[in-house]
């Protein structure tokens, strides 16, 4: 059997993530996110960037403590203060990682850094060379890498190796990329480099591609994606974790790729970030978004209780997510509602099915979404008319519940 190559998943929810307004984390909860990554089990944990505060350099070495089995990553500019202060923030982790990247595209190096394309050179082979001192697995970004010239972006990342990166990452920083573009740019870089380093992509997803983008790299040789929780992250966020492996795993026989991850605790992940947060998931937002799995309409719903491989391309279960996924709502046929009154514990003829169906439409005309208590409401009450041994029968049935 060919061993499938393995996809390692950077999550940087802790860092990326939190640098989005509305997402910022102490310690404690960034500890708790670090668990639950653990139980997700990715490869690395961007847990901060420590120069930034004296709280983010103490949250950085309390996930590095804490962590068993993933990298523990800290992220720095060059400079030699915030190289020092992440190589100390994650010294105490099994597994520690540097994280230096200086920006190479003609505009950051003009307008922020003010610094010709041979500085920016020796910069990217020093901090490298010093974060080395501090750490032996180094991560060299290119930041703004899509919007850079692609020979000196290979000539840095050369001169980055050189100085000793074990992983090479090609930020899409501003989202600017399409997938073939960057696709080719990923499968150049790794023709470029040599076959020990390992090539990562970090997108962001100002365009709505970082998904599709991440993908399109995998496609071409990167073997890490960076990504985060509910794709949060600056401005419109990162890619996002569950959409990556998700895709991998559904469609694994167009990646010939794995991860390491354990899905089953994608969805607790999910909800445990909001919670955090207080920042809540869109409702259409793939794999975690409360609607991900939701059927409404009447036909989908017939499909889906007689075989939901009609209408789901992978089960709620498989990302940690129970409960029922039938909505109620004015789309719904008599199928859905049989099938739910049923599994409240009615047994209706064909006939009072109809009644308490026609009830249904009518409360259904004036309210999204029907809940138990609704049906149970017009199942007892709203049928009177079909006389009191049913009346009787449908309580007697629920209370026997
Ligand atoms: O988007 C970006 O370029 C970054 C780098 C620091 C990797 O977040
Ligand atoms: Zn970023």
């Amino acid at each position: 059997m060919i061993m499938q190559p393995s996809i390692k998943i950077f999550d940087t929810t802790l860092r990326d993530g939190e640098q989005a307004p509305g997402f910022g984390m102490n310690t404690q909860e960034k500890l708790r996110i670090a668990a639950q990554l653990e139980l997700l089990g990715v490869d690395v944990i961007e847990a901060g960037f420590p120069i930034c505060s004296l709280g983010d350099f103490e949250a950085v070495s309390a996930v590095a403590e804490q962590t068993q089995n993933a990298v523990v990553a800290g992220l720095a500019r060059t400079r030699d203060s915030d190289i020092e202060s992440a190589g100390k923030a994650v010294k105490g982790a099994k597994k520690s990682r540097i994280h230096t990247f200086i920006a190479t595209s003609d505009i950051h190096m003009e307008h922020k850094l003010r610094m010709s394309r041979e500085e920016v050179i020796k910069e990217a082979v020093r901090g490298v060379t010093h974060a080395k001192s501090w750490c032996e697995d180094v991560e060299f970004s290119a930041e703004d890498a899509t919007r850079s010239d692609e020979s000196f972006l290979i000539e840095v990342f050369q001169a980055a190796v050189e100085a000793g990166a074990t992983v090479i990452n090609v930020p899409d920083t501003v989202g600017y990329a399409v997938p073939w573009e960057f696709g080719t740019l990923i499968g150049k870089i790794k023709q470029n480099l040599p076959n020990h380093v390992t090539i990562s992509v970090h997108c962001h997803n100002d365009l709505g591609l970082a998904v599709a983008n991440s993908l399109m790299a995998v496609q071409n040789g990167a073997t890490q994606v960076e990504c985060t929780i509910n794709g949060v992250g600056e401005r419109a966020g990162n890619a996002a974790l569950e959409e990556i492996a998700m895709a991998i795993y559904t469609r694994q026989s167009e990646f010939s790729s794995h991860t390491n991850l354990n899905h089953k605790e994608i969805f607790p992940a999910s909800q445990l970030l909001s919670q955090i947060t207080g920042q809540s998931v869109q409702l259409n937002k793939a794999v975690v978004g409360g609607n991900a799995f939701a059927h409404e309409a009447g036909i989908h719903q017939h499909g889906v209780i007689n075989n939901p491989l009609t209408y789901e391309i992978m089960t709620p279960e498989s990302v940690g997510k129970n409960g029922n996924n039938i909505v109620l709502g004015k789309h719904s046929g008599r199928k859905a509602l049989d099938h739910r009154l049923r599994e409240l514990g009615f047994d209706f003829t064909k006939d009072e099915l109809n009644k308490v169906y026609e009830g249904f439409i009518q409360l259904a005309d004036n309210k999204k979404v029907i809940e138990d208590s609704d049906l149970i409401h017009i199942s007892t009450n709203g049928v009177t008319e079909l006389g009191d041994e049913f009346v009787q029968r449908t309580m007697q049935q629920f209370l026997n519940k």
